[in-house]
């Protein structure tokens, strides 16, 4: 299931609107729905308006109204071995994230085998508005 993510989030990053950094990053989120979204990051002339490709997979999922909780996100650039999330979208995925310890972050590993991580892991001790 990991690989099938990783594989669909490799396929939309060959979509990457990115002339300026040339750095294509994919994302494909698994929801509790069972359905997925995927995304690629989206360049502007005015650098920091760019979209990452997380964001952009959230933001559709949003739009096509998804009601559910991520259960998975998958990320892959093949311009970098392990693309993690950025802060703001790390913050983003804790938005939709079932919790921290449920919701995974899938990676490429070296040998090309899903590298699983928990939202915990790279986003302890969160901004929750409550
Ligand atoms: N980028 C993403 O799409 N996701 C991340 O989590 C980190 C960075 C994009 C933004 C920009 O288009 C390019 O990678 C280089 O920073």
């Amino acid at each position: 299931m990991y690989q099938e993510l990783l594989q669909k989030a490799k396929e939309i990053s060959k979509n990457a609107y990115c002339p300026y950094s040339k750095f294509q990053v994919g994302a494909c989120i698994l929801y509790e729905s069972g359905k997925k979204y995927e995304g690629c990051n989206v360049e502007n002339a005015s650098y920091g308006l760019s979209l990452c490709a997380e964001r952009n997979a959230m933001s559709s999922a949003v739009a096509n109204g998804e009601k559910t909780k991520i259960k998975a996100i998958a990320i892959y650039s093949p311009n970098q071995k392990k693309c993690l999330p950025c802060g703001a979208c790390r913050q983003w995925i804790a938005e939709f994230a079932i919790n921290d310890k449920e919701t995974k972050i899938i990676l490429e590993d070296d040998n090309s085998t899903p590298l699983v991580l928990n939202l915990e892991d790279i986003f302890p001790y969160g901004f929750k508005f409550e």
